[in-house]
């Protein structure tokens, strides 16, 4: 898996990849992040990539010639499953779509900054507008970090048995069961005896029977296959 992301704050991308899963990830070949600063591609000669929008209103808007000059030498040098662009009116995204995308073999992510990017870029480059919530960020980068990260865990290879993904919340529909460790009795806060006692298919059943209780209490929106 192949992810090239394309940002006016390259720096801003440094850290979420520099430790850790996505780091070890990236050691092991099972992914490449490859981050493109767009102001290296401006022609401008003050070094521009915004201007003020068509028809006034408060806001800089991300011009096409940069991001569509590092675009179009990309698409050339590769083909990429999708050219997604992060922004808060996009369609939210969820497991599903992380899934879906985690079986892609390249991908490109575009962020957004000011009030956006000209409609032409989404209009001739951009198959999928993803949103990671109902709040606006002060740009696409936070975004695009979470969804990299959300994408490269599901990789196979990337996680070891203990950390697998098939445990995780919403991977079924449910959010994930309490758990535990040692010590097994913290200042009188006891571990529940079943997860001590051995029996792992009476543990399984308590796991799943927790999941679904935690399901109902805190999103029956995903019990009723809402989300
Ligand atoms: N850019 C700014 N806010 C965002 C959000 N919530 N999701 C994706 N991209 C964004």
């Amino acid at each position: 898996m192949r992810i090239d992301i394309l940002t006016i704050l390259p720096k801003l991308l440094e850290g979420p990849f520099a430790d850790s899963i996505m780091k070890r990830a990236v050691e092991k070949s099972h992914a490449e992040i490859h981050i493109h600063d767009i102001r290296e591609y401006t022609t401008d000669k003050h070094n521009k990539v915004d201007d003020y929008a068509f028809g006034g209103g408060a806001g800089m808007v991300m011009t096409i010639q940069p991001i569509a000059d590092l675009i179009d030498k990309l698409q050339q040098e590769r083909a990429y499953d999708e050219v997604i662009y992060l922004t808060p009116d996009g369609e939210q995204l969820n497991q599903s779509i992380c899934n879906q995308l985690s079986l892609k073999g390249n991908l490109m992510m575009l962020c957004g900054h000011y009030k956006g990017v000209d409609q032409r870029v989404r209009d001739m480059y951009i198959t999928r507008e993803i949103s990671i919530g109902d709040y606006v960020l002060s740009g696409g980068e936070l975004a695009a970090a979470v969804l990299t990260d959300a994408i490269i865990r599901l990789v196979p290879g990337v996680l070891n048995d203990e950390t697998s993904a098939l445990s995780d919340s919403f991977q079924d529909h449910l959010l994930a069961p309490p758990v535990y460790t040692r010590p097994a009795d913290y200042k009188g806060n006891k571990v529940p005896d079943i997860l001590t006692g051995g029996n792992l298919k009476a543990i399984d059943q308590w796991r799943h029977e927790q999941s679904v209780e935690r399901t109902k209490q805190r999103r029956p929106d995903l019990l009723s296959g809402e989300e």
